[in-house]
């Protein structure tokens, strides 16, 4: 088979890694790709938004089957673009629609959808412009912290956690009247702080038959201790000990069964990855979102435990028979270790070159933000490089990548030391 992966982040860099393992995979293609997924297939410049650039590579690269990566193409509807085009409507494509990406591109539709099905969440209620009165009425219903959602996608920056109640009423205006998102936040969704752990959780599904993934907890913070600005994600661990199988089947019966019923009954066809952030509430999982994606760098520390051909499954979501597929995980522990530039989540440095990465002793490397110049590999992202190690137990695997990053130089080199020891 020949397959697309699109994106250019260190989750695409795991897939292109998993995938080109399977023999099943003949020729790998990853656009646009970065400096690691070019180990494993072949890059091509086309962005992931250029629905017609991908259409005439698949049609001459004879494509059978596209991985979509990122949400924004998601949203903005690849697959519907390539259902509704005569020509390429045969190759499977791996992401759901444009309707049931609204899971993640809207965060009103996905709270609704919620309600519906009567899956556990915060509280919460939707305001526009027209409504902010009503916005002000009910901020002081919910106590504090209070949380502040732009309802569009705003690159990650679009949850707001105040910490005041006037906080909350300026954010709210600064939102809705001065459009501080865009369009994004034509409507927020205010929404009752919940307070505990947080877990991803990862679906993979054919619209009528699901596998649950290895779950895997991320590291949001740029600090130490979990301090400071929020960033895309600073490391990984899979599994994580407080998601055993009691916590896990609680997910199951509350949250993944009436999702994928609950699009059923919507009549919302839905093929791919469902990511569900929850917080673990004293021992009960409460929905925060769904993302119509693989988290990252929650992949590059699920991919490794996947045992089973990968391609194999992607197959049984495209042709409905996941069902009949095997879903092996390793009971192996996965840690990764985000390697970010200098001044990142802020504006920060590009272009430094990279080197060290020949001393990486028993870890997995998987470029986030890279491109190979000349014989050098330099940085082009805020996310660089994830190191990713797999062992036995979670302290080895924490130290093992830990250690492994440290091997690795660049200008401005920073990483967090403490991923995942919260856990032992
Ligand atoms: P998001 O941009 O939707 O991924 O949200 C960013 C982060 O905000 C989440 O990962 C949580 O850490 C936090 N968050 C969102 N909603 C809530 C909530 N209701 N209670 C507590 N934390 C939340
Ligand atoms: N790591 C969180 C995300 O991918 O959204």
């Amino acid at each position: 088979m020949n397959i697309l992966v699109l994106g250019s982040g260190g989750r695409e860099s795991a897939f292109a890694w998993k995938l080109s393992q399977s023999e099943k995979c003949k020729n790998l293609f990853i656009a646009p790709g970065n400096a690691g997924t070019g180990q494993y297939g072949t890059n091509v410049n086309i962005k992931v938004t250029d629905f017609e650039g991908i259409k005439q590579f698949a049609l001459a690269n004879a494509i059978n089957l596209v991985l979509v990566g990122p949400e924004e193409p998601l949203v903005k509807g690849i697959h519907d673009f390539f259902l509704n085009d005569e020509q390429i409507k045969h190759i499977p494509v791996i992401g759901p629609q444009a309707e049931g990406a609204q899971l993640e591109g809207s965060k009103d539709f996905s709270k609704q959808f919620m309600e519906r099905h009567n899956i556990p969440a915060a509280a919460s209620k939707t305001f526009t412009r027209e409504t902010l009165q009503e916005g002000f009425d009910y901020l002081p219903t919910i106590g504090l912290p209070i949380v502040l959602k732009a309802d569009g996608l705003a690159a990650g920056k679009g949850v707001l956690i105040c910490l005041s109640l006037e906080e909350a009423q300026q954010e709210l205006i600064e939102m809705l009247t001065n459009a501080k998102f865009g369009d994004a936040s034509s409507k927020v969704v205010v929404e009752q702080f919940l307070q505990g752990i947080e877990l991803s959780v990862f679906v993979l599904t054919d619209g009528t038959n699901y596998k649950m993934l290895p779950s895997a907890k991320d590291y949001k913070r740029i600090g130490e201790g979990d301090t400071g600005l929020n960033t895309g994600g600073m490391g990984s661990v899979s599994p994580v000990p407080f998601a055993d199988a009691e916590f896990l089947k609680k997910i199951e019966d509350r949250m993944v069964i009436p999702t994928i019923e609950g699009l059923k009954s919507d009549g919302i066809s839905y093929k791919g990855f469902i990511f569900i952030g929850l917080m673990n509430c004293g021992g009960d999982p409460y929905m925060i979102e769904y993302n119509c994606r693989m988290g990252d760098p929650e992949t590059e520390s699920v991919m490794p435990r996947i045992e089973s051909d990968f391609v194999d499954l992607l197959l049984g979501v495209a042709e409905g028979n996941l069902n009949e597929k095997e879903l092996i995980i390793s009971n192996k522990v996965a840690a990764t270790v985000m390697m970010v530039a200098g001044g990142y989540p802020g504006e920060y440095l590009k272009d430094k070159a990279m080197t060290g990465m020949e001393n990486i002793r028993d870890s997995y490397i998987f470029h986030a933000g890279s491109y190979v110049d000349g014989d050098v590999i330099k940085t082009s992202g805020g996310r660089v490089i994830a190191i990713t190690s797999l062992q036995n137990d979670m302290f080895t695997a924490l130290q093992q990548a830990t250690a492994d990053a440290a091997r690795i130089y660049y200008d401005g080199m920073y990483f967090r030391k403490d991923i995942g020891f919260d856990l032992l």
